[in-house]
């Protein structure tokens, strides 16, 4: 079992990736540790402690950071892709019993970094504050986890909170330009996978049926996400499964293929957020490039369904 510290904002395809983690055998959860980013972080908090709960999940939930590293505030939280609540306005069966750990994200991945060394796998699936935070604190732990895979950036591709620049990027550009030049072991799941690993509409009647808490939430905040796609993308066919891809390529790193480049970040003007391949410098980041996406989404619905 591979030990995994998800860092989430915690909104619908979070959810998707908390489950899919969860239900995979060859992960250890070692903690959620929560973001801002799609939703306020007391919110992503809030939702993480539901998810552990309903999935029967033993894990610690660990608050972090409620603004990006230097500026002041985030532009807007993504209510219009996740709904008000992170969970597509879909009302929770009950108010989660569990509560966060009273320390910071930042903390707690120093600490299981440095207590288990070479052996942690994080994955970031949110803005990369918390890490950024971290490695700022403790500079040593880029060379004591084992990697980091963050769901972000569009390298070669089309943005989607802006024509350039990918939502978990751009909401905290100085974070990931922090994280990109600390030289930690770093995998890149960008939109120029995740554009392409779509779950259609027709898989979501699995849950209907099954009629339980979990299924019934899955179900109604998935058809919110797959709303939301089909209005930003007109005949899209489903909604992408960003954050659960960046879980499966840590399950299985066959689902994509990748290459190694250096990516910088522009943190200022129009194209803030955008993450450039910059061939002709030393390569820092492993950057996925293609993904099975059969492969994958069979893999990911024989998990969660
Ligand atoms: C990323 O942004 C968030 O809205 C999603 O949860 C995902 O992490 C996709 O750009
Ligand atoms: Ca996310």
């Amino acid at each position: 079992m591979k030990p995994v510290i998800i860092d989430v904002d915690t909104g619908i395809d979070d959810a998707l990736a908390i489950a899919y983690a969860a239900k995979s055998q060859e992960l250890k959860l070692i903690g959620l540790t929560t973001c801002f980013g799609n939703i306020p972080v007391e919110d992503a908090t809030r939702n993480s402690l539901l998810l552990a709960e309903m999935l029967g999940c033993d894990v610690p939930v660990i608050p972090g950071a409620e603004k990006p590293l230097t500026r002041a505030s985030l532009e807007g939280y993504a209510t219009r892709v996740h709904g008000n609540n992170g969970l597509g306005n879909a009302v929770a069966p009950f108010t989660p019993s569990g509560q966060a750990l009273n320390a910071h994200a930042a903390d707690f991945m120093i600490e299981v970094v440095r207590n288990q060394p070479n052996k942690i796998t994080l994955i970031m699936v949110g803005p990369l504050t918390n890490l950024a935070l971290a490695i700022q604190k403790d500079p040593e732990i880029v060379n004591l986890v084992d990697r980091v895979v963050v769901m972000g950036g569009a390298v070669r591709c089309r943005g989607n909170v802006t024509p350039s620049a990918e939502a978990n990027i751009h909401a905290d550009p100085e974070a990931a330009e922090y994280v990109f030049n600390s030289g930690i072991p770093l995998t890149l799941v960008g939109l120029d996978v995740t554009m392409k690993t779509l779950l259609p509409r027709e898989h979501l009647k699995e849950w209907e049926k099954l009629g339980t808490d979990f299924s019934k939430l899955f179900a109604e905040m998935t058809h919110y996400y797959m709303n939301a796609y089909e209005g930003f993308y007109p005949g899209i066919g489903g909604c992408a499964l960003h954050d659960p891809l960046a879980v499966g390529v840590v399950i299985n790193p066959e689902f994509v293929k990748t290459l190694l480049m250096r990516v910088d970040v522009i943190t200022s003007g129009d194209a803030v957020g955008q993450t450039v391949e910059v061939p002709d410098r030393d390569s820092n980041i492993e950057v996925c490039v293609e993904v099975d996406e059969k492969a994958f989404l069979e893999h990911f619905l024989s998990r969660v369904m």
